[in-house]
Protein backbone atom coordinates (compact mmCIF):
# COMPACT_ATOMS: atom_id res chain seq x y z
CA UNK A 1 0.00 0.00 0.00
CA UNK A 2 2.90 2.71 1.14
CA UNK A 3 4.70 2.09 -2.16
CA UNK A 4 1.01 2.88 -4.58
CA UNK A 5 1.23 6.69 -2.56
CA UNK A 6 5.14 6.72 -2.89
CA UNK A 7 5.27 6.01 -6.67
CA UNK A 8 2.15 8.39 -7.25
CA UNK A 9 3.59 10.91 -5.19
CA UNK A 10 0.32 10.74 -3.18
CA UNK A 11 -0.06 11.54 1.00
CA UNK A 12 -0.90 7.97 2.36
CA UNK A 13 -3.71 7.94 4.37
CA UNK A 14 -4.14 7.85 8.26
CA UNK A 15 -5.84 4.15 8.47
CA UNK A 16 -7.45 3.33 12.24
CA UNK A 17 -5.11 0.31 13.42
CA UNK A 18 -7.41 -2.52 13.14
CA UNK A 19 -7.40 -3.79 17.32
CA UNK A 20 -7.48 -7.54 17.77
CA UNK A 21 -9.68 -7.46 20.15
CA UNK A 22 -11.63 -11.07 18.93
CA UNK A 23 -15.52 -9.65 18.87
CA UNK A 24 -16.11 -12.72 16.33
CA UNK A 25 -14.60 -15.42 18.78
CA UNK A 26 -16.43 -18.48 18.12
CA UNK A 27 -18.52 -17.47 15.07
CA UNK A 28 -18.00 -19.09 11.64
CA UNK A 29 -17.87 -16.97 8.18
CA UNK A 30 -17.90 -17.57 4.72
CA UNK A 31 -16.87 -14.68 2.08
CA UNK A 32 -17.26 -14.94 -0.93
CA UNK A 33 -14.97 -13.21 -3.94
CA UNK A 34 -12.39 -13.43 -1.20
CA UNK A 35 -9.17 -14.17 -3.22
CA UNK A 36 -8.78 -10.50 -4.17
CA UNK A 37 -9.34 -6.91 -3.03
CA UNK A 38 -12.76 -6.11 -0.87
CA UNK A 39 -13.50 -10.10 -0.68
CA UNK A 40 -10.03 -10.41 0.75
CA UNK A 41 -9.68 -8.08 2.87
CA UNK A 42 -13.12 -8.96 4.75
CA UNK A 43 -12.10 -12.04 5.31
CA UNK A 44 -9.09 -11.35 7.09
CA UNK A 45 -10.62 -8.77 9.06
CA UNK A 46 -13.20 -11.54 10.16
CA UNK A 47 -10.08 -13.92 10.61
CA UNK A 48 -8.54 -10.96 12.71
CA UNK A 49 -11.73 -10.38 14.95
CA UNK A 50 -12.20 -14.33 15.69
CA UNK A 51 -14.05 -16.21 13.19
CA UNK A 52 -13.46 -19.17 11.26
CA UNK A 53 -13.51 -18.05 8.12
CA UNK A 54 -14.36 -20.36 4.77
CA UNK A 55 -12.17 -18.54 1.47
CA UNK A 56 -14.72 -18.73 -1.90
CA UNK A 57 -13.17 -18.39 -4.94
CA UNK A 58 -13.95 -19.40 -8.60
CA UNK A 59 -9.88 -19.34 -9.93
CA UNK A 60 -6.63 -18.71 -9.25
CA UNK A 61 -7.01 -21.59 -6.08
CA UNK A 62 -2.98 -20.65 -5.67
CA UNK A 63 -3.89 -16.63 -4.63
CA UNK A 64 -6.87 -18.38 -2.48
CA UNK A 65 -4.37 -20.51 -0.53
CA UNK A 66 -2.42 -17.37 0.05
CA UNK A 67 -4.75 -15.62 1.35
CA UNK A 68 -5.90 -18.56 3.88
CA UNK A 69 -2.66 -18.90 5.02
CA UNK A 70 -3.13 -15.26 6.10
CA UNK A 71 -5.96 -15.56 7.66
CA UNK A 72 -4.80 -18.49 9.56
CA UNK A 73 -1.67 -16.85 10.71
CA UNK A 74 -4.79 -15.17 13.34
CA UNK A 75 -4.82 -18.13 15.18
CA UNK A 76 -8.07 -19.16 13.35
CA UNK A 77 -9.48 -22.12 11.15
CA UNK A 78 -9.37 -21.29 7.73
CA UNK A 79 -10.82 -23.13 4.58
CA UNK A 80 -11.10 -22.49 0.86
CA UNK A 81 -14.04 -23.54 -1.22
CA UNK A 82 -14.17 -23.04 -4.89
CA UNK A 83 -17.30 -22.46 -6.44
CA UNK A 84 -19.19 -20.13 -9.19
CA UNK A 85 -21.53 -18.46 -7.12
CA UNK A 86 -23.83 -18.26 -10.29
CA UNK A 87 -24.22 -21.51 -10.13
CA UNK A 88 -27.05 -23.33 -7.53
CA UNK A 89 -25.37 -26.48 -7.23
CA UNK A 90 -21.94 -25.39 -6.78
CA UNK A 91 -23.29 -22.76 -3.95
CA UNK A 92 -24.49 -25.58 -2.40
CA UNK A 93 -21.63 -27.64 -2.36
CA UNK A 94 -19.95 -24.42 -0.97
CA UNK A 95 -21.92 -24.28 1.76
CA UNK A 96 -21.95 -27.80 2.43
CA UNK A 97 -18.21 -28.03 2.61
CA UNK A 98 -18.21 -24.99 5.11
CA UNK A 99 -20.98 -26.61 7.69
CA UNK A 100 -18.88 -29.79 7.47
CA UNK A 101 -15.41 -28.30 8.40
CA UNK A 102 -17.20 -25.99 11.02
CA UNK A 103 -20.22 -27.48 12.04
CA UNK A 104 -22.18 -23.77 11.32
CA UNK A 105 -21.82 -20.73 9.43
CA UNK A 106 -22.72 -17.72 11.72
CA UNK A 107 -21.81 -14.66 9.24
CA UNK A 108 -22.05 -14.81 5.16
CA UNK A 109 -20.76 -12.33 3.17
CA UNK A 110 -22.20 -12.65 -0.39
CA UNK A 111 -19.35 -10.56 -2.01
CA UNK A 112 -18.37 -11.87 -5.53
CA UNK A 113 -18.74 -9.41 -8.32
CA UNK A 114 -18.17 -8.13 -11.56
CA UNK A 115 -18.31 -5.27 -13.98
CA UNK A 116 -18.92 -5.85 -17.55
CA UNK A 117 -19.35 -2.44 -18.97
CA UNK A 118 -20.42 -1.65 -22.53
CA UNK A 119 -22.52 1.08 -23.59
CA UNK A 120 -26.03 0.30 -23.72
CA UNK A 121 -26.68 0.26 -27.37
CA UNK A 122 -23.59 -2.35 -27.39
CA UNK A 123 -24.70 -4.47 -24.34
CA UNK A 124 -25.91 -7.46 -25.16
CA UNK A 125 -27.84 -10.43 -23.78
CA UNK A 126 -25.25 -12.06 -22.94
CA UNK A 127 -23.24 -9.14 -21.14
CA UNK A 128 -26.95 -8.58 -18.85
CA UNK A 129 -27.01 -12.53 -17.69
CA UNK A 130 -23.69 -12.84 -17.14
CA UNK A 131 -23.52 -10.05 -15.44
CA UNK A 132 -26.70 -10.35 -13.03
CA UNK A 133 -26.02 -14.49 -12.99
CA UNK A 134 -22.53 -13.69 -10.40
CA UNK A 135 -23.34 -10.33 -9.15
CA UNK A 136 -27.37 -10.51 -8.30
CA UNK A 137 -28.39 -14.18 -8.02
CA UNK A 138 -24.76 -15.03 -6.57
CA UNK A 139 -25.61 -13.08 -3.88
CA UNK A 140 -29.53 -14.95 -3.62
CA UNK A 141 -28.12 -18.30 -4.03
CA UNK A 142 -26.08 -17.38 -0.88
CA UNK A 143 -28.42 -15.25 1.13
CA UNK A 144 -30.90 -18.44 0.63
CA UNK A 145 -28.28 -20.87 1.56
CA UNK A 146 -27.23 -19.06 4.30
CA UNK A 147 -30.48 -18.45 6.22
CA UNK A 148 -31.78 -22.07 6.14
CA UNK A 149 -28.21 -22.87 8.08
CA UNK A 150 -29.16 -19.65 10.21
CA UNK A 151 -33.35 -20.95 10.59
CA UNK A 152 -32.02 -24.39 11.34
CA UNK A 153 -29.65 -23.81 13.98
CA UNK A 154 -31.21 -20.78 15.61
CA UNK A 155 -29.65 -18.32 18.62
CA UNK A 156 -26.95 -19.68 20.56
CA UNK A 157 -26.45 -17.24 23.21
CA UNK A 158 -23.19 -17.99 23.58
CA UNK A 159 -21.89 -17.19 20.00
CA UNK A 160 -24.13 -14.05 19.24
CA UNK A 161 -27.56 -12.32 20.10
CA UNK A 162 -28.43 -13.32 16.60
CA UNK A 163 -28.93 -16.41 14.97
CA UNK A 164 -27.21 -15.42 11.77
CA UNK A 165 -25.84 -12.49 9.92
CA UNK A 166 -25.65 -11.72 5.62
CA UNK A 167 -23.61 -8.66 4.55
CA UNK A 168 -24.17 -8.25 1.08
CA UNK A 169 -21.36 -6.17 -0.98
CA UNK A 170 -23.49 -3.55 -2.86
CA UNK A 171 -22.28 -0.27 -4.10
CA UNK A 172 -23.02 3.27 -4.06
CA UNK A 173 -23.87 2.72 -7.74
CA UNK A 174 -27.13 1.37 -6.09
CA UNK A 175 -28.58 5.00 -6.02
CA UNK A 176 -25.75 6.86 -7.68
CA UNK A 177 -26.85 6.17 -11.85
CA UNK A 178 -23.89 5.00 -13.75
CA UNK A 179 -23.36 5.49 -17.48
CA UNK A 180 -21.89 2.91 -19.69
CA UNK A 181 -22.53 0.51 -16.38
CA UNK A 182 -26.04 -0.16 -16.71
CA UNK A 183 -25.80 -4.24 -15.86
CA UNK A 184 -23.98 -3.37 -13.10
CA UNK A 185 -25.55 -0.43 -11.48
CA UNK A 186 -29.45 -2.29 -11.78
CA UNK A 187 -27.65 -5.49 -10.39
CA UNK A 188 -26.64 -3.23 -7.52
CA UNK A 189 -30.25 -1.48 -6.82
CA UNK A 190 -31.22 -5.43 -7.45
CA UNK A 191 -29.26 -6.11 -4.09
CA UNK A 192 -30.18 -3.50 -2.48
CA UNK A 193 -34.45 -4.44 -2.41
CA UNK A 194 -33.09 -7.87 -1.91
CA UNK A 195 -31.54 -7.53 0.90
CA UNK A 196 -34.44 -5.03 2.84
CA UNK A 197 -37.18 -7.74 1.65
CA UNK A 198 -34.87 -10.72 2.93
CA UNK A 199 -34.53 -8.22 6.24
CA UNK A 200 -38.00 -8.06 6.53
CA UNK A 201 -38.41 -11.83 5.97
CA UNK A 202 -36.05 -12.94 8.38
CA UNK A 203 -36.12 -10.62 11.39
CA UNK A 204 -38.49 -12.91 13.73
CA UNK A 205 -35.90 -15.31 13.29
CA UNK A 206 -33.40 -12.91 14.83
CA UNK A 207 -31.45 -12.86 11.55
CA UNK A 208 -29.75 -10.05 10.02
CA UNK A 209 -29.58 -8.72 6.56
CA UNK A 210 -27.56 -5.55 5.76
CA UNK A 211 -26.03 -4.31 3.12
CA UNK A 212 -21.97 -2.49 2.49
CA UNK A 213 -21.86 0.03 -0.47
CA UNK A 214 -18.50 1.22 -0.74
CA UNK A 215 -17.62 3.70 -2.71
CA UNK A 216 -14.20 4.09 -4.89
CA UNK A 217 -12.01 1.10 -3.21
CA UNK A 218 -8.82 0.32 -4.57
CA UNK A 219 -8.98 -3.29 -5.89
CA UNK A 220 -8.28 -4.70 -9.36
CA UNK A 221 -12.15 -3.81 -10.36
CA UNK A 222 -11.73 -0.40 -11.03
CA UNK A 223 -7.92 -0.49 -11.85
CA UNK A 224 -8.02 2.33 -14.60
CA UNK A 225 -9.80 4.67 -11.95
CA UNK A 226 -6.71 5.16 -9.73
CA UNK A 227 -3.62 3.84 -11.49
CA UNK A 228 -2.31 7.12 -12.79
CA UNK A 229 -1.93 10.16 -11.24
CA UNK A 230 -4.47 11.86 -13.74
CA UNK A 231 -6.87 9.33 -13.23
CA UNK A 232 -6.79 9.51 -9.00
CA UNK A 233 -7.11 13.46 -9.52
CA UNK A 234 -9.81 12.84 -11.45
CA UNK A 235 -11.52 10.47 -9.07
CA UNK A 236 -10.56 12.98 -6.08
CA UNK A 237 -13.25 15.03 -8.14
CA UNK A 238 -15.96 12.31 -6.75
CA UNK A 239 -14.46 12.02 -2.84
CA UNK A 240 -15.11 14.43 -0.68
CA UNK A 241 -13.21 12.93 1.73
CA UNK A 242 -10.44 13.31 -0.94
CA UNK A 243 -8.59 9.69 -0.48
CA UNK A 244 -9.65 6.62 -1.99
CA UNK A 245 -10.72 3.71 -0.41
CA UNK A 246 -8.76 1.03 1.02
CA UNK A 247 -10.20 -2.49 1.12
CA UNK A 248 -9.25 -2.40 4.82
CA UNK A 249 -11.65 0.05 4.75
CA UNK A 250 -15.06 -2.28 4.03
CA UNK A 251 -13.37 -5.29 6.38
CA UNK A 252 -13.49 -2.71 9.45
CA UNK A 253 -17.38 -1.73 8.25
CA UNK A 254 -17.89 -5.72 8.13
CA UNK A 255 -16.31 -6.95 11.17
CA UNK A 256 -18.97 -4.11 12.97
CA UNK A 257 -22.13 -5.40 10.94
CA UNK A 258 -21.12 -8.82 11.71
CA UNK A 259 -20.66 -8.50 15.18
CA UNK A 260 -23.14 -8.05 18.16
CA UNK A 261 -21.83 -3.82 18.47
CA UNK A 262 -24.83 -3.52 15.18
CA UNK A 263 -27.47 -5.95 17.13
CA UNK A 264 -30.62 -4.03 16.43
CA UNK A 265 -29.49 -2.60 12.64
CA UNK A 266 -30.98 -4.52 10.19
CA UNK A 267 -32.19 -4.00 6.12
CA UNK A 268 -29.02 -0.84 6.36
CA UNK A 269 -27.16 -0.06 3.40
CA UNK A 270 -24.16 1.26 5.12
CA UNK A 271 -22.34 3.25 2.54
CA UNK A 272 -18.60 3.33 3.47
CA UNK A 273 -17.84 5.81 0.79
CA UNK A 274 -15.34 8.80 1.95
CA UNK A 275 -18.97 10.69 1.00
CA UNK A 276 -19.30 9.97 -3.02
CA UNK A 277 -22.91 9.61 -2.20
CA UNK A 278 -23.27 13.67 -0.87
CA UNK A 279 -23.43 14.94 -4.61
CA UNK A 280 -20.22 16.43 -4.42
CA UNK A 281 -20.91 18.21 -7.66
CA UNK A 282 -22.56 20.53 -5.19
CA UNK A 283 -19.90 21.37 -3.21
CA UNK A 284 -19.08 24.75 -4.66
CA UNK A 285 -22.68 25.60 -6.43
CA UNK A 286 -26.36 24.91 -6.43
P1 LIG B 1 -12.13 -7.73 -7.43
O1 LIG B 1 -12.21 -7.88 -8.89
O2 LIG B 1 -10.83 -7.51 -6.77
O3 LIG B 1 -12.84 -8.98 -6.72
C1 LIG B 1 -13.95 -9.62 -7.24
C2 LIG B 1 -13.95 -11.05 -6.72
O4 LIG B 1 -15.12 -11.73 -7.19
C3 LIG B 1 -12.73 -11.86 -7.21
O5 LIG B 1 -12.25 -12.66 -6.15
C4 LIG B 1 -13.34 -12.71 -8.31
O6 LIG B 1 -12.63 -13.91 -8.55
C5 LIG B 1 -14.70 -12.99 -7.69
N1 LIG B 1 -15.64 -13.55 -8.64
C6 LIG B 1 -15.96 -13.09 -9.89
N2 LIG B 1 -16.84 -13.93 -10.47
C7 LIG B 1 -17.11 -14.91 -9.59
C8 LIG B 1 -17.93 -16.06 -9.60
N3 LIG B 1 -18.68 -16.35 -10.66
N4 LIG B 1 -17.95 -16.86 -8.50
C9 LIG B 1 -17.18 -16.57 -7.43
N5 LIG B 1 -16.38 -15.50 -7.36
C10 LIG B 1 -16.34 -14.69 -8.43
O7 LIG B 1 -13.11 -6.53 -7.08
P2 LIG B 1 -13.55 -5.92 -5.67
O8 LIG B 1 -13.48 -4.48 -5.80
O9 LIG B 1 -12.88 -6.58 -4.54
O10 LIG B 1 -15.10 -6.31 -5.69
C11 LIG B 1 -15.74 -7.04 -4.65
C12 LIG B 1 -17.18 -6.58 -4.56
O11 LIG B 1 -17.20 -5.23 -4.16
C13 LIG B 1 -17.96 -6.65 -5.88
O12 LIG B 1 -19.28 -7.09 -5.61
C14 LIG B 1 -17.97 -5.20 -6.34
O13 LIG B 1 -19.10 -4.92 -7.14
C15 LIG B 1 -18.05 -4.49 -5.00
N6 LIG B 1 -17.65 -3.10 -5.04
C16 LIG B 1 -16.36 -2.72 -5.34
C17 LIG B 1 -16.02 -1.39 -5.31
C18 LIG B 1 -14.65 -0.88 -5.62
O14 LIG B 1 -14.49 0.33 -5.80
N7 LIG B 1 -13.62 -1.74 -5.66
C19 LIG B 1 -16.99 -0.35 -4.97
C20 LIG B 1 -18.32 -0.86 -4.71
C21 LIG B 1 -18.61 -2.18 -4.73
C1 LIG C 1 -17.28 0.03 -8.94
C2 LIG C 1 -15.95 0.71 -9.08
C3 LIG C 1 -16.10 2.21 -8.88
C4 LIG C 1 -16.87 2.53 -7.61
C5 LIG C 1 -17.17 4.01 -7.47
C6 LIG C 1 -17.93 0.41 -7.64
O1 LIG C 1 -19.16 -0.22 -7.49
O2 LIG C 1 -17.10 -1.38 -9.00
O3 LIG C 1 -15.41 0.47 -10.37
O4 LIG C 1 -14.81 2.82 -8.81
O5 LIG C 1 -18.09 1.82 -7.60
O6 LIG C 1 -17.71 4.56 -8.64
Amino acid sequence: MKEYYEQNNLPAPHLPACPIDRKLARQKALVTGANSGIGEAVAIALAKAGADVCINYVSRPEVADAVAQKAAECGTKVITAQADVSQEDQVQAMFKKAIDAFGTLDIVVPNAGVQIDHPIDEMTVEHWDKLMGINLRGQFLCCREAIKEFKRRGVVPSVSCSAGKIICMSSVHDIIPWAGHVNYASSKGGISMMMKSIAQEVAPFRIRCNAICPGAIRTPINHEAWSTREAYDALMKLVPYKRIGEPEDIGRAAVWLASDESDYVTGTNLYVDGGMTLYPGFETGG
